[in-house]
């Protein structure tokens, strides 16, 4: 099983990339066997999106074809975001612009949202609404809301109640998210879901 988790902070060194590196090494413990692919947003230098994209453009191929093929081998999505001003952040949604079915369509998707305080819960109600209909990505309804993000996931062992159970929360959602995984190969498989005439949803 691979698992593409997308850091969706505009930040470097962000409190969202400590959180995607959390993640990244909880696969490898829970899984052995899997593989993780971690595209960070902020670095990656994906541009917006603009025409150019449809008419083949060579920036595109340049920048989009090496991280389509790596969607494209994954079984599984996890696209975290920081809550910034209550919306997830402009470079994830326009992640979603730029990958289509053919990377991520029909592939358990796993929301994980970041907040320094109490927030977290608005970009979740935000990628679960307005993130999918084109690419298809199905968003399982386990989502992880990582609260006072500074506080948790510091150090090798939990420091306190509160890390405690983030961390035992993470490791259930991981679970449930490997369950789908595993499910959506067999949905994949079949011919009934490609449809030319109805790709983009309604
Ligand atoms: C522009 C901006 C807007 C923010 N708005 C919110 C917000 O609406 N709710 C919230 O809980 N935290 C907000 N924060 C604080 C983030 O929760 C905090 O920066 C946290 O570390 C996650 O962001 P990061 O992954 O970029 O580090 C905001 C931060 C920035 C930079």
């Amino acid at each position: 099983m691979k698992y593409a988790i997308i850091c969706g902070s505009q930040r470097e060194d962000s409190q969202s990339l400590k959180v995607a590196r959390y993640i990244e090494n909880q696969i490898k413990a829970l899984f052995p066997e899997s593989e993780t692919y971690l595209l960070e947003l902020a670095t990656a230098n994906v541009p917006f999106w603009d025409p150019s994209i449809w008419a083949g453009a060579e920036k595109w191929k340049q920048i989009w074809s090496p991280i389509a093929a790596e969607l494209q081998s994954c079984d599984a999505v996890i696209p975290i975001t920081p809550e910034w001003a209550g919306m997830a952040t402009p470079m994830l949604k326009n992640f979603f612009l730029l990958a289509s079915g053919k990377e991520i369509g029909h592939k358990p998707g796993m929301i994980v949202s970041v907040s320094s305080g109490r927030g977290g819960a608005y970009p979740i109600n935000e990628l679960r609404t307005s993130s999918y209909k084109n690419n298809q990505l199905c968003y399982i309804p386990e989502h992880l809301v990582i609260r006072f993000v500074t506080e948790r996931l510091n150090e090798a062992e939990a420091v306190g109640e509160d890390d405690a159970i983030t961390r035992e929360r993470i490791d259930y959602a991981l679970n449930v998210l490997e369950v789908y995984a595993k499910a959506f190969q067999g949905i994949r498989a079949s011919e009934v879901i490609y449809n030319d005439k109805f790709k983009f949803g309604m």
